[in-house]
């Protein structure tokens, strides 16, 4: 224990919240009715968690892109956490700053959990990312936007059993960090937005109105090697994307919509701001990009199948199956398949305990905005995808398409690095 040790405890609770007229919606979250407050992690710091189940079942802590020590940590399937009951864990923070979160993990109950609530997001600082001239005033100039939705049954309940699709529970409401319909007060020329798709199955597909353009900065797990300007982003479960929206050329009363295809997101109202000319730097992050002995075979990962017959590589998940054995710190290429032909769905895939980087898209260079560090990647239909990985801890770990029904009904497997 040291002066810089951080303490949090996260309580997984029951609670219920106004969201429409009438009846109060029953959700779950995290020391909150539902979602959670954004956590602070800096890099450097160990943290000790203290982790409460008070929810009527078990529930875990998985805490997606963090850089754990080994299982237990990342909160898994193999770290359950019983009603009444607690884990705690510590682990040093030692990654480049990200945009991660914490979500419920139970398998094969994730896509329930998280539906009723259990997702929150967490930042992680650090000196490069500090030193960089980007905005960082949580909740003025610097929000997270936490991207799901929901269909409201009677009463204003959700009913995940009733809406429930093995290709993933979606609904017609959007819900912005837990609320319906919001606004944002702009109050400083350049705003920046970190999103995570956190619903079940949906993608995005965001743009403002009048077509403004705007900056990435940052995907799931570092900062882009280069800012990337664009006005159309896509972003698929479990995704992180940062971007800077200069509001420059809008006055005091103007209003920006940020849209998915056609459905209204969020309002920005226009207030009165200060100029700001800052420039972005043209490099943002330098990622490490390790050799690859020629020696190693390509390792191949199939998504395979729909709805109840979803599988990886033929096979359905068992927890007590190892699938993959991996030497620590070796450096791999893996092949990432999505056998469903067009049009079928994306698979956003995921690995936990890693970072990895994307090496090519059926043979083409990837997007130049999935060029810095990544723990899930969007797999189209028919796509193979390359990406470069290693493990510098030792455990067991697993990967698993992130639309959650698809990952609860076994399009997962789990690998052993030893
Ligand atoms: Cu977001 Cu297996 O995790
Ligand atoms: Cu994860
Ligand atoms: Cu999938």
């Amino acid at each position: 224990e040291t002066a810089t040790d951080m303490y949090y405890t996260i309580v997984a609770q029951t609670g219920e919240v106004q969201l429409l007229p009438g009846q109060k919606t029953k959700t779950w979250g995290y020391n909150a009715p539902l979602l959670g407050q954004t956590v602070v992690f800096k890099r450097g710091k160990t943290i000790h968690l203290h982790l409460v189940n008070h929810l009527p079942e078990v529930t875990t802590f998985h805490w997606h892109g963090l850089a754990i020590p080994g299982p237990i940590e990342d909160g898994g399937c193999h770290a359950p956490v019983y009603p009444g009951q607690s884990r705690d864990v510590s682990f040093k923070i030692n990654q480049p700053a990200a945009f991660v979160w914490l979500h419920a993990h139970p398998c094969p109950s994730t896509a329930e959990q998280v539906w009723h609530g259990l997702a929150a997001g967490a930042i992680v600082q650090d000196e490069h990312e500090a030193s960089l001239p980007l905005p960082r005033n949580y909740g003025v100039d610097d929000l997270p936007i936490i991207l799901q939705d929901r269909r409201f049954h009677e009463n204003n309940q959700w009913d995940y059993r009733a809406d429930y699709d093995p290709d993933g529970v979606a609904g017609p409401t959007p819900m912005i960090n837990g609320t319906i319909n919001p606004y944002f007060d702009v109050t400083t020329q350049k705003v920046r937005l970190r999103f995570l798709d956190g619903a079940n199955r949906r993608e995005w597909r965001l743009h403002f109105s009048d077509d403004l353009p705007f900056t990435q900065i940052a995907g799931d797990l570092s900062l882009l090697p280069h800012p990337v300007k664009m006005n159309k982003l896509l972003i698929t479960c479990a995704e992180r994307q940062e971007i800077i929206v200069d509001f420059g050329k809008y006055k005091p009363g103007d209003e920006v919509i940020l849209y998915s295809d056609d459905v209204p997101l969020i309002h920005f109202r226009i207030h009165e701001f200060k100029p700001d000319n800052t420039v972005l730097p043209n490099t943002l992050y330098q990622r490490p990009d390790p050799e690859v002995d020629p020696d190693v075979p390509v390792h191949h990962v199939t998504l395979d199948g729909m709805d109840e017959s979803v599988a990886m590589n033929g096979k359905k998940f068992k927890m007590d199956r190892i699938d993959f054995k991996m030497p620590l710190n070796q450096v791999q290429i893996w092949d990432i398949c999505n056998t469903n032909p067009a049009p079928g769905m994306i698979h956003p895939y995921h690995m936990h305990g890693t970072a990895f980087e994307v090496i090519s898209r059926d043979g083409h260079a990837p997007y130049p905005n999935e060029l810095g560090l990544k723990d899930t990647v969007a797999i189209n239909p028919g796509e193979h995808v390359k990406i470069k990985l290693w493990f510098d801890v030792p455990g067991v770990f697993m990967y698993h398409c992130h639309i959650i029904e698809h990952e609860d009904g076994g399009m997962m497997a789990q690998l052993q690095v030893i």
